[in-house]
């Protein structure tokens, strides 16, 4: 992805000073271990990546910082669960979620945003960042996240593609709008704070059903396909760069969107 990176600690406040200064309020941190099993230990360690990640950016600054909460980039099989005799175990990954989401908040997160599609994880990871004192760290929950083809690039960058077969058992099938808005229900009754709809272009109809139905604080997520189709079509010379990405974002804010989680954040602030 270009003019995308994967920073080392040592390079990060660098980044989030440059973002803090174009006044982008937050940002969503990924991680990339240096080692995965069958668990994803890595995801909950207190000397993992994002843990030691969080720690430096807030040493000093008071920049929002969201972590995504996830085992896909933990687990040597790339999927978002644990895996039991080839098949996605729902419940016994919820503890392991909720997990990294308290050792996320420990770390410092304001904001905790699972991404994995499990069943009942909202409850699970509202309940145990409860237990332990965390009332006032937020969920914002990937609520519809359907199974898309526009996550290509960042699965290359993040090595986070599954090993054998798909996501298609928890992810939302592109066709069924009903069940997005059903998915966001269950987010809302388990206590999500913030909900996202991911793609957002192929999917503005949900985010504006999302705003409209439940008029909760909404986010959209523009994704690394998204991101990169633009870069490639301008780098070809058939689109206007910057018009675009203006256009594209804007009707993401159109369709409802509060929030936008987008690789453009750096350029677009720059403009
Ligand atoms: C998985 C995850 C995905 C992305 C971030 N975390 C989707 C997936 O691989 O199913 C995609 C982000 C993007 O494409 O920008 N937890
Ligand atoms: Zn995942």
């Amino acid at each position: 992805m270009p003019n995308q990176f994967r920073y080392p600690i040592s390079e990060l406040q660098k980044v989030t000073k440059k973002v803090d200064e174009l006044g982008i309020p937050g940002i969503i941190i990924f991680g990339m271990p240096n080692r995965k099993d069958e668990f994803g230990s890595e995801a909950y360690s207190d000397k993992g990546i994002v843990q030691k990640a969080i720690r430096k950016i807030k040493d000093g600054s008071d920049l929002l910082v969201i972590s995504d909460v996830c085992l896909c980039q933990y687990t040597s099989h790339g999927h978002c669960g644990l895996v039991q005799e080839g098949i996605i175990n729902n419940d016994e990954t919820l503890k392991f979620l909720s997990k990294i989401a308290l050792s996320h908040a420990e770390s410092g997160a304001d904001i905790v945003a699972p991404s994995d599609m499990m069943d009942g994880r909202v409850n699970a990871i509202r309940s145990k960042l409860d237990e332990n004192s965390f009332e006032d760290i937020l969920i914002m929950s990937y609520a519809a996240k359907f199974l898309s083809s526009f996550y290509g690039p960042f699965r290359d960058a993040a090595h986070s593609a599954p090993v054998f077969g798909d996501r298609k058992t928890y992810q939302i099938e592109p066709g069924n709008a009903l069940e997005a808005l059903r998915e966001v229900e269950f987010d809302i009754n388990e206590g999500a704070d913030i909900l996202m709809v991911k793609p957002a272009l192929s999917y503005l109809d949900i985010i504006f059903r999302v705003k409209e139905k439940y008029g909760l604080p909404t986010a959209a997520y523009n994704v690394s396909g998204e991101y990169s189709m633009i870069k490639a079509a301008s780098k070809l010379g058939w689109i206007d760069e910057k018009k675009a990405m203006k256009e594209l974002l804007l009707s993401i804010k159109r369709a409802g969107a509060d929030f936008i989680i987008s690789y453009f954040a750096l350029e677009y602030a720059s403009l």
